[in-house]
């Protein structure tokens, strides 16, 4: 199979791969960057596991194909951390016990930072529609929420 080279930036570090034509995002991440924090789960667009923020923009890597992401910038959970503290989302989910099998986590926070970085106080409903595009098995979602509530209070606070 054809394959491609493709540069791009993760986690703030411009990176060059090589890769196969139609290789998603998701397999790139994983496989080649070992980006593990990017979970795969249904693999077709459903569930949001595999969440990944791309210029801003919440995307599923599942359904993108790699060198779709020439020149942009791609944000995983591995690039939340700074200096060995959590960013208040990662922290407040596990203050709120909102983690239990982990494997909707990351991609769940991914859709919550990219709805606090637009709208530093969102409503409980606006967090509730937002979430709603990731499917979470575990935790009944309430504990997700007031999560993602807290982690909006301690970033306005600070
Ligand atoms: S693995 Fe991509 S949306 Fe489910
Ligand atoms: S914590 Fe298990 S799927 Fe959400």
């Amino acid at each position: 199979m054809k394959r491609v080279k493709v540069n791009f930036t993760v986690n703030g570090e411009k990176v060059s791969v090589e890769v196969k034509q139609y290789e998603t995002l998701l397999e790139t991440l994983r496989e080649r960057l070992c980006l593990t924090g990017v979970k795969e789960s249904c693999s077709i667009g459903s569930c949001g596991a595999c969440t990944v923020i791309l210029d801003g923009i919440p995307v599923r890597s599942c359904l993108v194909l790699s060198p779709e992401v020439e020149g942009k910038s791609i944000t995983t959970v591995e690039g939340l951390e700074k200096n060995g503290i959590l960013h208040p989302l990662q922290q407040a989910f596990m203050e709120k016990g909102a983690v239990q099998c982990g494997f909707c986590t990351s991609g769940m926070i991914l859709t919550a930072k990219s709805l606090l970085d637009r709208q530093s106080k969102p409503s409980k409903d606006q967090i509730i529609r937002t979430i709603s595009s990731n499917i979470c098995r575990c935790t009944g979602y309430k504990k997700i929420i007031e999560a993602v509530m807290s982690a909006a209070e301690k970033m306005v606070a600070t």
